[in-house]
């Protein structure tokens, strides 16, 4: 086994990839070796010392893929560091902060099947435009429309940034 690390999200329209894409580039540049993949193009863990695993939220859940991704590979992550973010629109809200620990509330499926030995908490983007016309995307609109949830890109980078350097000591020499 290598001292790389593997930066892998579930996302529907994009934010959560480029979430990965900026832990992956703070890693990097933290000296570290790094691949960034979806979680359905991971076929072997062995490779990787560290594995950083991400997901959008839908309906208060990780999207299934995500689940079952952790599901599958629980036993392996188990003796690897391992460490989880999760991108969100709650925690864009005007009061989201106060919100934060029923977020982390929602990751709890996940914790319960491998500790992670850091999770982050990322506020996401809710850009109709990458999203398709349905009932789910409408009543994401009538939420818009009542003040709930903001539209618009709330991904905090240097949050993110900071979070991914804090990883360091995890990811081996
Ligand atoms: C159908 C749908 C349902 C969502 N449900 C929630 C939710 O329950 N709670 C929440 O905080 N955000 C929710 N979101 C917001 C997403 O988590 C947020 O937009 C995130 O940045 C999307 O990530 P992605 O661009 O990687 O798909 C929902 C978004 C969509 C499209």
């Amino acid at each position: 086994m290598s001292n790389k690390v593997l930066v892998t999200y579930a996302s529907r329209a994009g934010s959560t990839a480029e979430v990965a894409e900026a832990i992956a580039r703070t890693l990097l540049e933290g000296g570290a070796q790094v691949d960034v993949l979806p979680m359905q193009d991971v076929k072997d863990l062995s490779p990787y010392q560290a594995i950083i695993a991400g997901s959008a939220i839908r309906k208060s859940k990780w999207l299934p893929e995500a689940v079952q991704f952790i599901r599958t590979h629980q036993e392996t992550l188990r003796h690897k560091s391992f460490a989880m973010y999760t991108v969100c629109i709650t925690l864009a809200m005007s009061n989201g902060e106060q919100y934060r620990s029923a977020v982390a509330d929602w990751v709890a499926p996940i914790r319960a099947m491998v500790k992670p030995l850091s999770e982050g908490l990322f506020a996401g983007r809710l850009d109709f435009s990458k999203l398709p016309f349905n009932w789910d995307t409408l009543m994401l609109r009538a939420t818009v429309a009542a003040g709930i949830f903001p539209r618009g890109d709330h991904r905090d980078w240097n949050a993110i940034q900071a979070w991914a350097a804090s990883l360091k000591p995890m990811l081996g020499g």
